[in-house]
């Protein structure tokens, strides 16, 4: 089982020629609107591509909070639509979270509102762990409160499972925190933020790769957008996996269609090497990019291995 900590969001998505100036109005090309937030998405990307290890059980258990409004409730439904657990999720009593995502060709820019997202206690993390295994995964993002991301990761360090971080958006983390962290999944923004190092050469990754082991994660994956992404168990393996190349229509969700992708192959499953986990997610990534909208754009495990012409082993 994973379990996912994170947020869940209304993204109400604008597509426009170019971004407006201050104080300009512009008119939009397009509007899509539909359940969004980081980690709704991830959660989401766990159970599209989880098909294929269907045992009838859940693959993934979803932590978060809904405001107590119809939008709240209908997100919640389209989560359990897509396969992920709601046991955890709770209706608080605020507004559901709300992104607004101004897309303009390859570029998105998005502001979020936190709501119910930020009504996340310990004790919700409390009784969702409660049962969980050393065999589990706890994931997590950066959508509700740095102080619940850190007692969460503890919590499930002290139960022995998998600890996976998305840190986003880029926050100040503490130190301590690292060492509750087996993979860290951070694009160039949050790498550059979190190391001072700007990735964007293979010299630099590496560069900021060997300062997250030196804080104490095993694996870190560094996502290069449509160049892919460079990964490192622990400065042993390093490698760069390239993306491929596709016909952007809308790049949210990439990044958590990577990081769901990532961990259902390697920690949960235990099958497959970090390298070969990391390629998959590559792949379902850049499919994502193709479609419109977050959860939605994501696909599911025989939509990437269509698209590829292969299974995760080739
Ligand atoms: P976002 O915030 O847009 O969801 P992100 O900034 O968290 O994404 P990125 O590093 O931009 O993360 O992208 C994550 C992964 O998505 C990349 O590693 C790659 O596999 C895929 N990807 C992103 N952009 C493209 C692109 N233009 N073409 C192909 N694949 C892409
Ligand atoms: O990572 C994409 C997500 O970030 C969007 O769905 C939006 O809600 C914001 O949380």
């Amino acid at each position: 089982m994973i379990y996912v900590l994170g947020s869940i969001n209304h993204d109400i998505s604008i597509e426009l020629e170019r971004m407006p100036k201050k104080g300009e109005t512009t008119l939009a090309d397009g509007c899509h609107m539909g359940l969004g937030g980081k980690g709704a998405n991830q959660a989401v990307a766990i159970a599209k591509l989880a098909r294929k290890y269907d045992d009838g059980r859940k693959a993934v258990q979803l932590i978060g909070k809904v405001g107590n409004d119809t939008i709240g409730t209908e997100l919640k439904a389209k989560l359990e639509s897509y396969g992920v657990g709601v046991d955890y999720v709770g209706q608080a009593n605020r507004t559901t979270g709300t992104s607004v995502v101004a897309i303009t060709g390859k570029d998105n820019r998005i502001m979020t509102y936190g709501g119910a997202n930020i009504s996340i206690s310990k004790s919700d993390v409390d009784e969702a762990l409660m049962n969980a295994q050393s065999t589990d995964a706890l994931l997590c993002q950066m959508e509700v409160p740095l102080y619940i991301v850190a007692y969460a990761l503890a919590q499930a360090r002290m139960r022995g499972m998998t600890t996976i971080l998305n840190p986003a958006p880029a926050v100040e983390l503490p130190e301590d925190m690292y060492y509750n962290v087996d993979v860290i999944v951070p694009n160039e923004t949050e790498t550059k933020r979190l190391t001072g190092i700007n990735p964007k050469d293979w010299d630099l990754q590496l560069a900021a790769m060997k300062e997250f082991h030196r804080r104490g994660v095993r694996y870190v994956a560094l996502t290069l957008g449509a160049n892919g992404c460079a990964i490192s168990d622990n400065g042993k393996l390093v490698s760069h996996i390239p993306a491929r190349k596709v016909k952007v229509l809308d790049t949210t969700g990439a990044g958590d269609t990577f990081v769901g992708a990532l961990a259902l192959t390697y920690p949960h499953v235990g099958m497959y090497s970090f390298e070969e986990a990391c390629i998959f997610a590559t792949r379902a990534a850049s499919f994502t990019v193709s479609r419109y909208g977050a959860a939605e754009s994501i696909p599911t495990f025989d939509e990437v291995c269509e698209l590829y012409n292969t299974t995760i082993d080739a």
